[in-house]
């Protein structure tokens, strides 16, 4: 990578340092966004080549670097023109009749993915609860012995979101890491909800963690973009030659803004997080609100596991309001809120899960998702407060 480590360095300090141009005298402090479709040359174009704009672009190369950095990677990142384009490309990376193990309750694009696929053949797919470590660990070990005879590489591969989106369940990441190297299997995180500040997968074994950049790396909606980030250089050169085959690269502009978000991503991870236990310790006493799942809520099923695993809790709240007419009511009723898919921005959004006629049906109807955001959090109470009481009354 580019330049030297400040490995000493906090990560909120990491965050607005990395990935800067080279300090000397006029030099910009911001790296510059390259508009070229191709590049100058007539030697041999071998794998990593500059060449052409589909196998690299100068505008993604100090965003995959800081972004390796703060995952704890030894080899940069790769920046895709999405989230699920960057998922597809890690689904890929299991053996053709291998099996991929995933959380039932994963975010539902990737989910619907792996589904399609699995139905053409390419891999089986076992689905399980992914708080349940004994169910999971099985699950990869029956997963292991059936594919014993297979000659590729990584015949299985255990996908792991944590938190859930949108249920907001907690794996136990260390567990379920040792267990899944232990027999074998390949290990991909989803590290979107918990972004590297709160969560690093890969320092405790993962092989590879992917993001939707659109939500809380860059932090503003206004950018979809996404991120593998392999740990190690063999996966890499995979994950290389498959973006490049395929095509799912990100524009440089959609780049420039993902490194731009990343600067204040420690402010709006901070903010966000104190906005959001407020609120969830305030919405859980609400009488409209019949289940709530935050893993900041001491009494929440994953908050022991967060607390030991996570350096916070994230800012989405999960609140069942009991049906669908009542979380269609808070929401419209909501005035400072945003009725709008997503999450991640420095803007409060909601929205009935729901409605998203692919969402798995063991998401309760009434689910409302809460995406907290970094404005002032008694607005955001007093916006909710009124949409839940006019539900109740
Ligand atoms: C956890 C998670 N992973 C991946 C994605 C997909 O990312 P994108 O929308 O950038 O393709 C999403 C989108 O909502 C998500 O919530």
């Amino acid at each position: 990578m580019s330049q030297p480590s400040p490995r000493a360095h906090r990560p909120a300090t990491r965050v607005v340092d990395l990935g800067r141009p080279h300090r000397g005298d006029d030099a910009p402090v911001n790296p510059p966004i390259t508009i070229s479709s191709t590049y100058v040359g007539t030697g041999e174009v071998a794998s990593g080549a500059r060449a052409y704009g589909r196998y690299s672009n100068p505008t993604w190369d100090p965003f995959e670097d800081a972004l390796a950095r703060l995952e704890g990677a030894d080899v940069p990142a790769l920046l895709y023109g999405s989230g699920l384009a960057a998922i597809a490309s890690a689904l890929d990376l299991v053996a053709p009749g291998g099996t991929v193990v995933m959380p039932a309750h994963t975010y539902q694009g990737a989910l619907l993915g792996a589904q399609e696929t699995a139905r053409t053949g390419r891999f089986d797919l076992v689905t399980v609860d992914i708080a349940d470590t004994q169910d999971v660990i099985a699950a990869v070990r029956k997963a292991a012995e059936d594919t014993a005879s297979l000659t590729h590489e990584r015949p299985v591969l255990l996908w792991i979101e944590s938190p859930t989106n949108p249920m907001l369940e907690v794996a136990d990441l260390p567990t379920l890491v040792e267990a899944a190297k232990a027999s074998g299997a390949f290990v991909v995180v989803d590290n979107t909800f918990a972004t590297p500040l709160l969560q690093r997968p890969l320092e405790i074994g993962a092989d590879v963690v992917v993001h939707s950049v659109t939500k809380y790396l860059a932090g503003h909606s206004d950018v979809v973009l996404g991120a593998c980030v392999p740990a190690e250089a063999p996966v890499r050169e995979g994950l290389l030659h498959h973006r490049s085959i395929q095509g799912a690269i990100a524009g440089p502009f959609e780049a420039w803004l993902g490194l731009r978000g990343l600067r204040t991503l420690a402010l709006r991870v901070e903010r966000s997080g104190d906005n959001a236990l407020v609120l969830a310790e305030r919405l859980e006493a609400h009488p409209a609100v019949r289940a709530i799942r935050y893993p900041g809520l001491r009494g929440d099923p994953g908050h022991e596991r967060a607390a030991a695993q996570m350096d916070g809790f994230g800012a989405i709240i999960s609140i069942d309001v009991g049906s669908t007419e009542a979380a269609d009511q808070v929401v419209d009723h909501c005035e400072l809120w945003t009725p709008a898919t997503s999450l991640g921005g420095v803007e409060s959004l909601l929205e009935r899960r729901r409605r998203h006629t692919a969402e798995p049906e063991t998401v309760p109807e009434g689910l409302i998702r809460l995406s907290v955001g970094i404005e002032d959090v008694e607005d955001l109470w007093d916006d909710i407060r009124a949409a839940l009481d006019a539900v109740q009354a």
